[in-house]
């Protein structure tokens, strides 16, 4: 691997652990204003400190993230489709090599949807954005994507779409927890790492999701709605990190977050 793809790659998974915690706030490129991403930049300001990495389009890009972030940039290249369109699936590539480089991302992000109508058409872009990619360095990760299928959302399924991704040159893949997730991990011969999905009903519940998912070999989390869709995503992030980059406990966790959201409250008590 040459150096300014290792270098792009050790931007995203922390060398000093082998870890990742990526900040997904690309939601609006097929669901629009979704909740609590309404205003980017209100939502993404508070956390963007916390993350390894941003994965947003450019539009969200430009205009709401300053340039001067010392956060490496992840950069969503495929799009075209809505969540009130014929199907999420049939998506194409939306932004040019040339643009990722000019933006300084450490990688782009491309979704692929094994097993629709439009697989072949969403595995060939991936391997040409692949071939660009190599060319200048440019890591590729792959999102094993279910649309509005989540019940998809098995270790049949996921390892399927994680292997074929990774064969076809995808340098990260990013997928979902599931059960047997070992197997999905360790058939998978590149890193990958796993989105939070629809907010779970507790903290709890995503902090053991993220525990076990480590756990059973992934490298960190590519996670945005249990971040930014909790009451306190600041508490919720840094205890996240903590689980990702520190093996913390999902009990302890939960304390973490407990005592930096009563952190903040007592701060402001104090005013
Ligand atoms: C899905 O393809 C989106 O691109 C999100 O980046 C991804 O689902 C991660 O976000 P969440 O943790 O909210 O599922």
């Amino acid at each position: 691997m040459d150096w300014g793809m290792k270098n792009r790659i050790s931007k995203i998974i922390r060398p000093e652990t082998g870890r990742a915690v990526m900040l997904a706030v690309d939601h609006g490129y097929f669901l629009g204003p979704t909740r609590d991403l309404e205003v980017l930049r209100k939502t993404i300001s508070p956390l963007i400190s916390y993350a390894d990495s941003l994965m947003l389009t450019r539009g969200a890009l430009r205009s709401s993230v300053d340039s001067q972030t010392t956060t490496p940039i992840v950069l969503r290249v495929s799009g075209g489709s809505s969540v009130i369109g014929e199907s999420l699936a049939n998506e194409g590539l939306i932004t040019s090599m040339e643009d990722a480089i000019r933006l300084n991302a450490v990688a782009v992000a491309i979704s692929i949807f094994v097993g629709t109508q439009y697989e072949k058409q969403n595995l060939l872009n991936m391997a040409e954005l692949v071939n660009q990619g190599e060319r200048v360095g440019v890591p590729v990760l792959a999102v094993t994507a279910v649309g509005k299928e989540l019940g998809k959302r098995d270790q049949r399924f996921l390892s399927l779409s994680c292997r074929i991704a990774a064969e076809l040159g995808a340098r990260i893949v990013k997928t979902y927890y599931c059960d047997g997730f070992e197997k999905v991990a360790s058939t998978c011969p590149v890193p990958c790492v796993i989105a939070g999905g629809p907010k779970l009903e507790t903290e709890l519940d995503a902090f053991e999701m993220t525990f076990n998912a480590i756990k059973k070999g992934a490298v960190g989390v590519d996670m945005g709605r249990n971040i930014w869709q909790n009451p306190k995503p600041v508490a919720m992030i840094k205890a996240i990190r903590a689980i990702v980059h520190e093996n913390m406990k999902p009990q302890e966790a939960l304390k973490l977050y407990e005592s930096e959201k009563n952190l903040k409250k007592s701060a402001a008590k104090k005013k």
